[in-house]
C-alpha cells in the first residue's frame, strides 16, 4: 500500500442548466424515450448554453472544489486538466482556465488526453508529481462539452452524452490530520483498439484539412458500441480486481464504487461480474448521461456533498474510455 500522502482537499462539480430530455432527441432522430431508458438507463443530460465553453463549466466547478478546500486560486501551484472536448486545440483548457481564475503562482498547467479515463489519468500523475512537489496544490478538472463533437442527425451517439465538469484540489503535503486520500491508482491503455471510437481524425496531421475543404461527419463521435460494451466490463472488472488484490482487500471492503456513467446496462454487468451490490454503486447515468472525463468527478463530488460519503468509507473509481483506456483509483475517506 502506498503510504505517502495525496490528500484531497476539496471536490467540486457543474453542469449546465439546460436539460435535454429523451423526448426532445424523439423530434432530433428516429428513436423512443422507451428504447434509450431500456439500453442506456439515460432519461436526461445537461448541454451547454450557447457561449459556454468547457473552461466555463471547469471554472464554476473549480470555484466550488476551492470553497470546499478552504483556498483561493492564488494557492494553487498546478492545473491538470482532462478532456477530449477542449476549447481549442491551443492554448490548452488547463491555461484557459489558469487564466480565468487569475492565478499568478501556476506552475504547470497542461491538459490530459485519456477520453473518459482522464481523470483517473490525472489522478495517477498528480501521485509521481505529489511525490517531487509535496508542497503543491494541484488542481485536477475533469471536464468536457460532449455536444460540441456530437452528430445530432447519429441516434447510435447522440442520445448517450452530456455536458458538465468536475474539480478535486490535491495536495502532497502532511497535514498532520486525517484528509480525505488517494490511496493507489492503476492506469492501462490499449492503442490497437482505438478504432472503437474515433474522434475528428480529420484535421489532424495524419489526415490534415486542405485548403477549404469542410467537415464532415468524422469531426463527431463516432463508435463501435457492443465492442465498447464488452471491452468496458472486462476491462473495469479486471483493473478494480487488481486494484484490490495490490493492497489486499477484497470487493466487499469497498463502501461506495463508482464507476465511468456510461451507460447503465454497463454500471450494472460490472457489479454483477464484481459480485457487488448495486445498492453500494453510485449512479447518475439516469440524469448526466456520459460525460466522458467529467464522469467520475462528477459522480464523486456529487456524492461526497450529498452525504454518500462518511469518514473512514473507501471508495473506488473504475473508468474506461477512448484509446483505449483504462483506470482505477482506490480512496480512503
Ligand atoms: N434509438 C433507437 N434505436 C437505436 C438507437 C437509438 N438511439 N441507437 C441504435 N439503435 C439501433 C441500432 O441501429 C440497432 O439496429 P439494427 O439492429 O437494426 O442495426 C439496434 O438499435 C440495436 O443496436 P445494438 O448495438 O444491439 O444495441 P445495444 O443494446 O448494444 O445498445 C449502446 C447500444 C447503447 C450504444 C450500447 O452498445 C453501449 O452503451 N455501448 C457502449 C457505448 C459507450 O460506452 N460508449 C462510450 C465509451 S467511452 C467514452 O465514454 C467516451
Amino acid at each position: 500500500m502506498d503510504e505517502s500522502r495525496v490528500n484531497i482537499l476539496g471536490l467540486g462539480f457543474y453542469v449546465p442548466r439546460p436539460v435535454l430530455r429523451n423526448s426532445d432527441l424523439e423530434k432530433m432522430v428516429e428513436t423512443s424515450d422507451e428504447w434509450i431508458i431500456s439500453r442506456t438507463g439515460i432519461q436526461e443530460r445537461r448541454i451547454v448554453e450557447p457561449g459556454q465553453a468547457c473552461s466555463d463549466l471547469a471554472l464554476e466547478a473549480t470555484q466550488m472544489a476551492l470553497s470546499q478546500a478552504f483556498l483561493t486560486p492564488k494557492d494553487i501551484t498546478h492545473i491538470l486538466f482532462a478532456t477530449f472536448t477542449p476549447d481549442f486545440n491551443n492554448p490548452t483548457t488547463a491555461c484557459v482556465l489558469q487564466n480565468k481564475l487569475g492565478m499568478v503562482n501556476c506552475s504547470m498547467a497542461m491538459d490530459i488526453g485519456a477520453g473518459c479515463s482522464g481523470f483517473i489519468y490525472g489522478l495517477d500523475t498528480i501521485r509521481g508529481l505529489t511525490a517531487i512537489y509535496p508542497d503543491a496544490n494541484i488542481l485536477l478538472v475533469g471536464g468536457e462539452v460532449c455536444t460540441s463533437r456530437l452528430n445530432f442527425q447519429d441516434r447510435n451517439t447522440c442520445v448517450l452524452f452530456g455536458d458538465g465538469a468536475g474539480a478535486a484540489i490535491i495536495s502532497g503535503k502532511d497535514f498532520g490530520q486525517h484528509k480525505p486520500r488517494v490511496i493507489d491508482s492503476m492506469v492501462r491503455t490499449d492503442g490497437s483498439l482505438g478504432h472503437l471510437l474515433p474522434v475528428g481524425q480529420e484535421g489532424g496531421s495524419a489526415l490534415p484539412y486542405e485548403f477549404g475543404q469542410r467537415v464532415t461527419e468524422d469531426f463527431y463521435i463516432q463508435m463501435n458500441g457492443r465492442e465498447l460494451f464488452r471491452h468496458a466490463v472486462r476491462g473495469m472488472a479486471s483493473m478494480s480486481q487488481n486494484i484490490l488484490e495490490k493492497n489486499e482487500l477484497s470487493i466487499h471492503d469497498i463502501d461506495l464504487y463508482i464507476p465511468h456513467q456510461a451507460n447503465l446496462r454497463i454500471i450494472e454487468a460490472l457489479a454483477k461480474k464484481m459480485d457487488y451490490p448495486m445498492e453500494k454503486v453510485y449512479v447518475n447515468v439516469d440524469r448526466f448521461g456520459n460525460t466522458s472525463a467529467a464522469s467520475v468527478i462528477i459522480a464523486l463530488s456529487e456524492a461526497y456533498s450529498h452525504g454518500y460519503i462518511a469518514p473512514g468509507y473507501k471508495v473506488l473509481l473504475v473508468s474506461f474510455g477512448a484509446g483505449l483506456t483504462w483506470g482505477v483509483a482506490l480512496l480512503q475517506f
